[in-house]
């Protein structure tokens, strides 16, 4: 009897400890963290992206920037659009989703287009466990299960880079990616 005790509370212990861990990586745990945590271990590519024009997409939401273009558009030059939810959608980080940018003053450091937009929600795949320091040959499959984004494709950059967007410009992949993303550094270690 008292081994089978035994028995039922260890299985009982484990269901525990597995539903909490299926739980921990549930798909709505793929929150957006910001740049900044991607910077303390990234810096090159942080510095890099810094430059971009996506880095600073933001800024053109405000007042005066921009104006010519604004106008030809067919905007309001003199109008703030930094709290315009159909602005923010592609000028912001995660937008209405997880951990995304809320506005101006609560989420201040999700503005413009950051590398989460291009490599998928950090909140899982950057846990200790995951992508970190103490796991630095971590497989790739492994964190494409939990929101790493495998392969950057067209249709990602296509998200803001489409018709909606009233300075729409004909989108060619390769070359834009040449033009607007950050240099690329070789990974040290296979994944
Ligand atoms: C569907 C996504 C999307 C939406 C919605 C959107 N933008 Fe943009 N915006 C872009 C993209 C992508 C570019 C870059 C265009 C390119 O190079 O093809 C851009 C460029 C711009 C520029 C630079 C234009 C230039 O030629 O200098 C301004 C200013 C701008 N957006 C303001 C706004 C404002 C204001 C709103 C809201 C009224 C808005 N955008 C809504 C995606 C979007
Ligand atoms: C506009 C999209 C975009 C943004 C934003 C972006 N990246 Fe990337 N990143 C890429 C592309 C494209 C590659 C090349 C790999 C590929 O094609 O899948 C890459 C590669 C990488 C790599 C692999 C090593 C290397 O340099 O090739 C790292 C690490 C990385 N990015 C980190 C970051 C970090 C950190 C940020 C933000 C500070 C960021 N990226 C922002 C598109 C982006
Ligand atoms: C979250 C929305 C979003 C995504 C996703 C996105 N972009 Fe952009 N992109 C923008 C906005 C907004 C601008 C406008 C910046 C400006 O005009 O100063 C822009 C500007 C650019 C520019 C500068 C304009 C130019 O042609 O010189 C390039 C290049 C570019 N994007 C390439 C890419 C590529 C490649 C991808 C996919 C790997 C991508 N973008 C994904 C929103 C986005
Ligand atoms: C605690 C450190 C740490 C943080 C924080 C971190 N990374 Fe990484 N990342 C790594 C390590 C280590 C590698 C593997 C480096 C190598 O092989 O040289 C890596 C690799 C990558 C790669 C290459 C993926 C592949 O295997 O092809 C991308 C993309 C990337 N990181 C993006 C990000 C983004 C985006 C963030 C923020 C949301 C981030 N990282 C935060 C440590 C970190």
């Amino acid at each position: 009897m008292k081994t089978l005790l035994r028995t039922l509370a260890w299985s009982l212990a484990m269901t525990v400890l597995t539903s909490a861990a299926s739980t921990a990586y549930a798909a709505d745990s793929f929150t957006y963290v910001g740049a900044k945590k991607c910077k303390a271990c990234h810096l090159k590519e942080f510095n890099s992206w810094s430059e971009t024009r996506m880095a600073k997409s933001f800024e053109l939401l405000q007042t005066g920037v921009s104006a010519d273009a604004k106008k030809k558009a067919k905007l309001n030059p003199g109008k703030d659009y930094t709290a315009d939810p159909v602005c923010l959608a592609c000028h912001t980080t995660g937008y209405g989703k997880p951990g995304g940018f809320v506005s101006l003053a609560s989420t201040p450091d999700l503005v413009g287009v950051q590398c989460e937009m291009c490599h998928g929600p950090g909140g899982t795949f950057i846990q200790k466990e995951n992508m970190s320091l103490t796991n630095k040959e971590y497989k790739k499959a492994d964190l494409v299960k939990l929101g790493l984004v495998g392969q950057i494709t067209k249709s990602q950059c296509e998200n803001c880079h489409n018709s909606k967007s009233p300075f729409f410009k004909e989108f060619k992949f390769e070359e834009r990616k040449a033009k607007g993303t950050h240099e690329k550094f070789p990974l040290k270690y296979k994944h």
